[in-house]
């Protein structure tokens, strides 16, 4: 675990359990360089202590990433909660995990992800108030995917404004790859924009929902080779890989997805040999974490919705940098956030720094 950490950067770990309930928790806390680390709670039968930590530890160092490039205050972290989303999901389990975030005092921050929802997180804010993503029941912000997808497509603005000279999406193909909560709402916004929007999605439910709002259905395995000005991996991760990519016809990849390519450094570059312009997931991706952060801060719906629209601006600045240093953009983008954490973290010791000097003097006196 030590090495894990050591190489990936992290700054803490802390794993607990509860007899009484049968938690069996482990939250990474990847950086607080920025702020306290905000990332989801992912609940999922591992079937190691080895595969969960693994994931947790990954999963933490990403939203380092995400905060960062977002210009969020905010550090990187995660947990993940060993056990069956779909018949262990009990009201004092999830508050013994509330008890274990409140003993981090605030260097977590907590919200939903895969198998947790807003009902958790209520259960969770019964023990601290270190949580976000809890129902508008309760006084919270509710669904972070809309803000994604308000994201992605503020992104797909930044691409067409980038490769087209005009931000209009209309009239624009865009293939989207899974339909599900963001899937779908992107849909809703594209389609509004005047876009040509089609999709693919196995779940029988996610395709009709999708097809009564207008989106042309596709056969899943025809996905990837489908004529599009854009491409959306809006399903899994790792979709896009060495037997993927090649059949694509797009001329652009933006989509909601976590880890999207298989192997980012070698995918990246196998994209843009095809000419086909990759937008960072953590780049693109950030409207869920900016939603929740501004539920922890209290901020409106208004304030939040023209804090996501600015990340067409984030978006356009950093393809623009990519260009102008013959560089991707995923390593424009990597670059512009560890710069931002860097900067903290000079800061940081600078305060540091002068805290020492008056001790030390006032010690003299
Ligand atoms: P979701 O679970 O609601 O939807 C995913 C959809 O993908 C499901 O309908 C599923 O049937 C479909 N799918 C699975 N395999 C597929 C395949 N091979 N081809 C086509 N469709 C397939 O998840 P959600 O919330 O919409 O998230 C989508 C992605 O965006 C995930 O990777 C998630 O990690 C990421 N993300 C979501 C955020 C959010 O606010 N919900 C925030 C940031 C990232």
């Amino acid at each position: 675990m030590f090495d894990s950490m050591l190489e990936m950067g992290h700054e803490r770990v802390l794993v607990g359990t509860d007899e009484a309930t049968g938690l069996k928790a482990i939250v990474a806390i990847h950086s607080t360089v920025l702020g306290p680390g905000l990332g989801g709670v992912r609940m999922w039968p591992y079937r190691s202590f080895e595969e969960a930590l693994a994931d947790a530890l990954a999963l933490a160092r990403a939203m380092t990433l995400k905060a960062a490039a977002a210009g969020l205050p905010l550090g990187g972290a995660k947990a993940v909660i060993l056990g069956d989303p779909a018949t262990e999901k009990r009201e004092g389990l999830f508050r013994s995990f509330g008890r274990l975030v409140h003993s981090l005092g605030g260097d977590y921050i907590t919200a939903e992800d895969v198998g947790t929802s807003s009902r958790e997180m209520d259960w969770i804010a019964q023990e601290t108030p270190f949580v976000t993503g809890v129902s508008v029941d309760r006084g919270g912000t509710g669904e972070p995917s809309p803000s994604t997808a308000l994201g992605v497509l503020c992104g797909m603005r930044a691409v067409a404004r980038h490769l087209w000279g005009d931000p209009d999406l209309a009239g624009r193909t865009v293939v989207i790859q899974g339909l599900g909560a963001v899937g779908r709402s992107l849909a809703e916004g594209l389609l509004a924009a005047g876009a040509r929007v089609l999709g693919a999605d196995p779940n029988e439910k996610a395709v009709e929902a999708a097809r009564a709002l207008g989106v042309e259905i596709v056969p899943i395995d025809e996905i990837f080779s489908l004529p599009c000005d854009i491409f959306s991996p809006c399903a899994l991760g790792g979709t896009l890989n060495a037997s993927s990519i090649p059949a694509l016809r797009t001329r652009a990849v933006a989509g909601a997805a976590n880890n999207p390519l298989a192997e980012p450094e070698a995918d990246a570059r196998l994209l843009a040999s095809r000419g086909i312009l990759y937008v960072p997931d953590f780049l693109i991706n950030s409207g869920g974490l900016i939603h929740v952060y501004h539920e922890f801060i209290g901020r409106t719906f208004g304030e939040t919705e023209a804090r996501v629209r600015r990340l067409e601006g984030f978006v356009h600045d950093t393809l623009e940098t990519a260009v102008a240093r013959g560089i991707l953009p995923l390593e424009a983008a990597r670059e512009e956030a560890q710069a931002r954490i860097d900067a903290a973290r000079t800061l940081r010791a600078r305060a540091w720094d002068q805290a020492v000097r008056r001790k030390t003097a006032e010690l003299k006196t």
